[in-house]
């Protein structure tokens, strides 16, 4: 047993952590909207007009803050009239990113906004820069915000008269790939035209975000802050820089979801930490042109990418999810909650049946995935105040870089939460932590732990999951024992 030295001081408090933090990504990808999200309203799979009825519970569940729409690479074709007005009018279309499958656009604005509604999410709509046009941009956001003009008749004649929020808007996706293959100079310039045009209608206040760069491109960083800060008042023309990192670890090959041996367990660990290296670094330059701490990064897709099941489409990203998965998750988040100074929003990738997803479904059965426990066993730090969390005693395994223990706290009202992951494969922690300056009464752990291949699946939907644990708190010490591959909560809450 490893002895861990911990100490937390609440007095010390760091910054806000966003609910956004916390988003999630749903793209017109493989089963995640159609099947995984929306069935119709004629399906036998229960469904509140079209949107699964138990999707949604385990989503709302979660407190999903945000739900980043309609792709990715997809958001780059998407033409958002396509997918409004009777739907048996609508246009079908081929989804050329994604399997080459037919898109009937069944689900567009109204669909995606009643998602939004049913489980209490804000909207961040990706909007098409790269294939789209000026005009068709600044009339989507018309139409989703705008009272008494004509896109706003356009809206209420297609059965929504009342306008909607739209807190997010993303102009472009992935422009340096599939957005375009541009350079950071000329997206730059584009951004700022498209931005321009994308107006605060009425109520609603736009936070428009732009495409940042794909894992440690500093140089497109660089660029986009040279030319997005000053852009006017506020965060001015961007709110916000959208980076892309996904976990890979033996890139460009790609690993299995559930068959792995050790090497592979550390790897992915260690390509999960990496993000903690990336955004030090992304800040670092965003601070140099942007002292203030006006334009917020996003992480707009993060997540493992393994190898697809074997026998389902290869265009269609399906992969298990195993507890090595949620073990990333957990390290992730409390890497976005040290850095939540910079980091405002993140969207893992994505929400059902692709890639990192919290559920998978097939036909009216539905499973939640250790990372989804993860997602619930973190939830409270959503708008918490991060506090000075140190860690003492704590090494990576011979060879790695990732450190056994991943920690963050935050403090909410009257209520700490702490949540911690052991990646180790083969030791526990004996975790004692001085906590200052908050004399709770009770104490609460819950946790997740596994072997790190086990999985959910349909015929056994619960070998994951979250267990009461035992936790010491005395006189202000913290004493827990973390096994090997675990994730934990802990609440210490005041009276
Ligand atoms: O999430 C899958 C794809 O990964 C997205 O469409 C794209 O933005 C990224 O490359």
């Amino acid at each position: 047993m490893k002895q861990i030295a911990m100490l937390i001081n609440a007095r010390d408090t760091l910054s806000h952590i966003r609910p956004e933090i916390y988003g999630h990504f749903a793209e017109h990808l493989g089963r995640c909207i159609y099947g995984g999200i929306f069935v119709g309203e004629d399906s036998p799979v229960p469904n509140v007009n079209g949107i699964r009825s138990d999707v949604a519970e385990a989503l709302r569940h979660i407190r999903v803050p945000a739900v980043r729409w309609p792709g990715g690479c997809f958001a780059e074709e998407y033409h958002w009239r396509d997918g409004v007005g009777p739907r048996e009018q609508r246009k079908k279309v081929v989804n050329v990113n994604w399997g080459g499958v037919v898109e009937d656009n069944s689900f567009g604005t109204h669909e995606y906004m009643e998602l939004c509604r049913q489980i209490g999410s804000k909207p961040y709509i990706n909007a098409n820069l790269g294939s789209g046009t000026v005009r068709e941009m600044e009339e989507w956001v018309e139409y989703v915000t705008a009272a008494g003009t004509p896109m706003a008749e356009l809206r209420a004649a297609n059965g929504h008269p009342e306008p909607w929020q739209l807190p997010y808007l993303g102009i472009g996706n992935e422009n340096w790939g599939c957005g375009g293959q541009m350079t950071p100079e000329t997206y730059a310039a584009e951004y700022r035209k498209y931005a321009s045009f994308c107006r605060d209608h009425q109520g609603n206040r736009l936070h428009r975000i732009a495409c940042g760069p794909s894992s440690a491109d500093y140089h497109w960083m660089e660029v986009l802050m040279r030319s997005l800060t000053g852009t006017g008042g506020g965060c001015g023309l961007a709110c916000g820089i959208d980076l892309h990192y996904y976990t890979m670890p033996i890139w460009p090959e790609m690993d299995s979801a559930t068959d792995f041996d050790d090497k592979l367990h550390y790897a992915t660990m260690d390509s999960a930490f990496f993000t903690d290296e990336l955004l030090t670094r992304h800040t670092e330059i965003m601070n140099r042109f942007d002292p203030e701490n006006k334009i917020g990064l996003v992480v707009g897709e993060w997540g493992c990418w393994h190898q697809v099941e074997p026998g389902t489409n290869p265009g269609f990203l399906y992969q298990q999810n195993a507890m090595r998965d949620a073990l990333v998750a957990a390290i992730e988040l409390n890497i976005f909650n040290r850095h939540s100074g910079r980091v405002r929003m993140a969207n893992l990738a994505q929400t059902v049946n692709v890639l990192q997803s919290l559920l998978l479904t097939e036909g009216d059965k539905m499973v939640k995935t250790p990372t989804y426990h993860v997602f619930d066993l973190y939830k409270e730090h959503q708008d918490g105040t991060l506090v000075y969390c140190y860690t003492d005693g704590d090494k990576a395994a011979d060879g790695y870089k990732a450190p056994m223990i991943s920690s963050s706290c935050s403090v909410k009202n009257s209520v700490m939460t702490l949540t911690l992951a052991n990646c180790s494969l083969t030791e526990a922690a004996q975790i004692d932590c001085d906590v200052c300056h908050f004399p709770a009464d009770t104490v609460r752990a819950r946790i997740l732990t596994a072997d790190t291949h086990a999985f959910n699946d349909f015929g056994h939907p619960d070998d994951v999951v979250i267990q009461p644990w035992k936790a010491e708190w005395q006189d202000g010490r913290l004493s827990v024992v973390l096994p090997s591959c675990s994730v934990m909560e802990i609440t210490l809450r005041k009276a």
